[in-house]
């Protein structure tokens, strides 16, 4: 076994990776969008913009995944990692730039019709019910589907099969990391074209995180492209395919996953060297 516990994790699923890469992508700070992700398949393009009348919070900013990809982003608290999420979820007023999904621009929408065009979001809080039980919160999720949508519950048992043991439970008496199942498979209850999660494992321990990392990658497996925000930048690096390092709202530093681990500045300033 190497030093490096992390060293034989990662996306090596070809099925699921781009055996291409996407070049890499850095740039100078400000113009973190690269040619390369214009076409991406969720893209929130060089947006701007903050909260009702306030100050910008998001200056130029840009992510995106494409289909077969984990994309991450990390940054220090308060960067505007989840600012970023809810301006391309469309809780966030976005004065320039713009979000497209397969093409589409859908800067307009609501996150509702969001939802409704394929879009799933796992907040970073409050993304549970909790007085409800686990089973009443897959339902929920499931709010704007008018077909049967039990295969799709079926599925998220098997995905996470603590969740089919306490489906009768209340989903506030689950521990953090089964908590956060319950808000990935309320997300999947819609059955989303694309899946965004704004800190899934923030607050497990690090075994919980593994194995919410590797359930991650299993949706991916299922063909739902992944845009999500982690602190645990270095583990989260591994198995990204494209990385986007955010500081005060700007893109700092992007690239594959690898060239970011493996990039000097950005070891040094946000991976702890
Ligand atoms: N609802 C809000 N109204 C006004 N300002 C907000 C709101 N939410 C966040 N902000 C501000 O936006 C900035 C970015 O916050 P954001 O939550 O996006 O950071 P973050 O990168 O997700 O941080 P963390 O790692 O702590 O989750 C902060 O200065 C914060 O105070
Ligand atoms: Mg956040």
């Amino acid at each position: 076994m190497s030093a490096d516990p992390y060293d034989d994790r990662g996306n090596k699923d070809r099925s699921i990776t781009n055996p291409h890469g996407i070049g890499t992508l850095r740039a100078a700070p400000g113009t973190g969008h690269g040619m390369e992700t214009a076409r991406a398949f969720l893209i929130g393009d060089s947006m701007t913009g903050g909260y009702g009348k306030g100050p910008d919070i998001l200056h130029d900013c840009t992510v995106a995944v494409d289909k077969g990809e984990i994309a991450v982003i990390v940054g220090p608290n308060g960067a505007g990692k989840s600012t970023a999420m809810k301006a391309v979820f469309g809780m966030l007023d976005v004065r320039q730039g713009s979000v497209r999904l397969d093409g589409e621009d859908i800067t307009g929408l609501t996150p509702q019709d969001r939802v409704v065009k394929g879009m799933g979001f796992v907040p970073q809080t409050n993304n549970i019910f909790t007085s409800m039980t686990v089973e009443e919160n897959l339902e929920m999720g499931a709010f704007i589907r008018t077909d049967d949508f039990s295969d799709t519950m079926t599925q998220v048992y098997d995905l996470f099969p603590i969740l089919k043991e306490k489906r009768a439970q209340a989903a506030g008496e689950l521990s953090g990391g089964q908590r956060q199942q319950v808000a990935v498979g309320r997300a999947l209850m819609t059955r989303p074209k694309v899946l965004m999660l704004d800190e899934p494992t923030a607050g497990v321990s690090p075994i919980v995180m593994d194995e919410l990392f590797d359930r991650i990658i299993e949706v991916a497996r299922t063909g739902i492209p992944i845009l999500m925000v982690e602190q645990n930048a270095r583990q989260a690096l591994e198995i990204a395919d494209k990385g986007y390092v955010l500081v005060q709202g700007s893109n700092a530093y992007s690239g594959t996953g690898k060239d970011l681990l493996a990039d000097p500045d950005v070891r040094k300033s946000f991976l702890g060297g």
